[in-house]
């Protein structure tokens, strides 16, 4: 499961630019599934089995980036605005791609002055794309980019770029594998995009699908930092199951189907609340009249930076709760 990991997490994809990290997964999970189709919006629905009841499983696909503003007139540095939450204290010296490959290198005004000690505003930033020849860039304005780093791995613990939602849609792909395509269930695998701009693709996603029940795959922040946070999630706890987050209070039969679930298979779980952020699950769950909605959340520590934390013991309970909601009849 590594291999397709590294080429989710390196894949070039910054909100309303998903099509590469769309092209791959579709390569991966075309022979697995009974239909495939990408909609208005850019999110990639595979159907796999039908009858039952209907499911959505929701991971999304973009990742958080930039997108250039203004060339500065003189020295061709790039002004940008965010595409997502950038965490303004992580950028300085960050490495910027461009879809042509281009790597740029994020500076700011008074590296070594005011902005040392206090959080910069994002417009005294600026991005080098210069190339040593005649001082200029072919870079042009409203151009996206994402944040550039390679893989590493520390015994069982994976650090990365875009593990958020990367992970997610690596876990959608291994369970599609492993249900290989038995199940009395219809189940859409739907890989989402702009879900860092607003949950928007997850909102046409569901459209349609008349779905009984919805399951989102994300990452979730963990209460195991130097001062501890108050939340109960650990890495290496095993798989999150949400309860709660600022967008979304899971019914309660939808957080009993998981947690009974979980706990028949003997896979490790624990109870995620999550007091900032939400999922794609917040928006499907009100879509038409409504849809019962929960989420399996990935414990990550140093979330929206380019060095994202997760365990490979946390990613596999995931996937097996996963592979055992989505192969057994569902009764909800
Ligand atoms: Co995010
Ligand atoms: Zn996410």
């Amino acid at each position: 499961m590594k291999e397709i990991i590294r080429k989710l997490v390196e894949a070039w994809g910054p909100s309303g630019s998903e099509h590469q990290v769309r092209d791959l997964i579709r390569a991966e999970v075309e022979p697995y599934v009974d239909e495939i189709r990408v909609d208005g919006m850019g999110n990639l629905l595979c159907r796999v089995g039908s009858g039952g009841k209907t499911a959505i499983i929701a991971a999304h696909m973009d990742e958080i980036g930039v997108m250039t503003t203004f060339v500065e007139p003189k020295s061709g540095y790039l002004r940008f605005t965010n595409l997502g939450g950038l965490l303004h204290s992580t950028m300085v010296g960050g490495r910027i791609r461009f879809e042509d490959g281009t790597i740029g290198v994020i500076g700011v005004h008074e590296q070594f002055g005011a902005s040392r000690t206090s959080v910069p505003e994002l417009d005294d930033f600026f991005i080098d794309v210069s190339d040593g020849a005649d001082g200029n860039n072919h870079i042009a304005p409203g151009s996206p980019a994402g944040f550039w780093r390679t893989m590493e791995e520390r015994g069982t613990r994976i650090i990365a770029k875009s593990l958020d939602d990367r992970i997610g849609c690596a876990i959608a792909i291994e369970a599609i594998r492993r249900i290989n395509k038995n199940t009395p269930n219809t189940l859409y695998f739907a890989f989402t995009v702009q879900e860092e701009v607003g949950l928007r693709g997850a909102r046409t996603a569901a459209f349609g699908l008349n779905a009984d029940v919805a399951i989102a795959l994300d990452v979730t922040a963990t209460g195991d930092l130097v001062r501890n946070s108050k939340m109960t999630v650990r890495l290496g706890d095993g798989a999150a199951i949400k309860f709660h987050d600022t967008g979304h209070v899971v019914p309660n039969a939808v957080r009993s189907w998981m947690v009974n679930r979980a706990e028949a298979d003997g896979i490790p779980y624990q109870r995620e609340i999550l007091t900032l952020g939400s999922t794609d699950a917040a928006a499907i769950q009100v879509t038409g009249a409504g849809v019962p909605a929960g989420a399996i959340s990935i414990p990550c520590r140093f979330l929206h930076t380019t060095s994202e934390t997760v365990d490979m013991g946390d990613v596999e309970a995931c996937v097996k709760l996963l592979v055992g909601l989505t192969s057994n009849p569902i009764t909800l």
